[in-house]
């Protein structure tokens, strides 16, 4: 079974994702992990994420690459929203997306393009969303005792511009799949966000 999990940052995709493979015994990969990795090498090139040729030789990273927590942060999910709208950029990390989805038993992936681009047959496809307000909030609570000096409304700033690239770019924007089941988080704790999850794929796979 393939499990697409699609949504803007912060709307608890990724735990929702982590949680589904648990539950089904699956693999999981998130996505967004590789285009921060692009983001975060181009930088440490001195590269320009906003040019082609730069952000497409940032994906050559090293798979070393993928355990480095300040691939976590605020300022490389800007940088990997930014490499992620050239098109040479998505092709180079498209192959390894599919072949993860394709791989024997099922998986998980979590994205913005995955029902859409990656897995547009996946077995089932859920696309997880909240407000703007919801998941700044969410952002800057994870974000405390980190020691970072950055506001709310920096955040909601932050998540604000990178929803506007990642459903603007050309190339593969967040689109809610046709056949997506929608589940609205803003109101949810976690553990509601999982059941919702978890009740939604066992009815799309009966
Ligand atoms: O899910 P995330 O915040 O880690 O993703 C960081 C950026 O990577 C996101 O703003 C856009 C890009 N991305 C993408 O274009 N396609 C994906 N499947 C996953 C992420």
């Amino acid at each position: 079974m393939i499990i697409a999990v699609d949504g803007p940052t912060a709307s608890g995709k990724g735990t929702i994702a982590k949680a589904l493979a648990a539950h089904f015994g699956l693999p999981c990969l998130d996505t967004g992990l590789l285009y921060r990795a692009v983001g975060y090498q181009v930088e440490q090139a001195g590269g320009d994420a906003d040019n082609a040729a730069d952000a497409l030789a940032g994906c050559d990273f090293p798979d070393s690459l993928l355990a480095n927590p300040d691939l976590r942060s605020e300022a490389t999910g800007g940088l990997a929203s930014r490499v992620s709208v050239h098109p040479e950029v998505r092709a180079a990390l498209l192959e390894r997306q599919r072949a993860f989805a394709e791989q024997e038993g099922g998986a998980v992936l979590d994205g913005r393009d995955i029902g859409t681009v990656i897995a547009p047959d996946a077995d089932v496809k859920l696309f997880i969303t909240a407000s703007v307000q919801a998941r700044a909030k969410r952002r800057w609570l994870e974000m405390q005792g980190r020691e970072m000096e950055i506001t709310l409304d920096e955040i909601e700033h932050d998540i604000a511009m990178r929803d506007a690239r990642d459903t603007g770019r050309k190339d593969a924007p967040l689109r809610i799949a046709p056949d997506a089941r929608v589940i609205d988080t803003t109101a949810l704790g976690k553990e509601e966000a999982i059941a919702a999850a978890i009740a939604a794929v066992e009815l799309a796979r009966d």
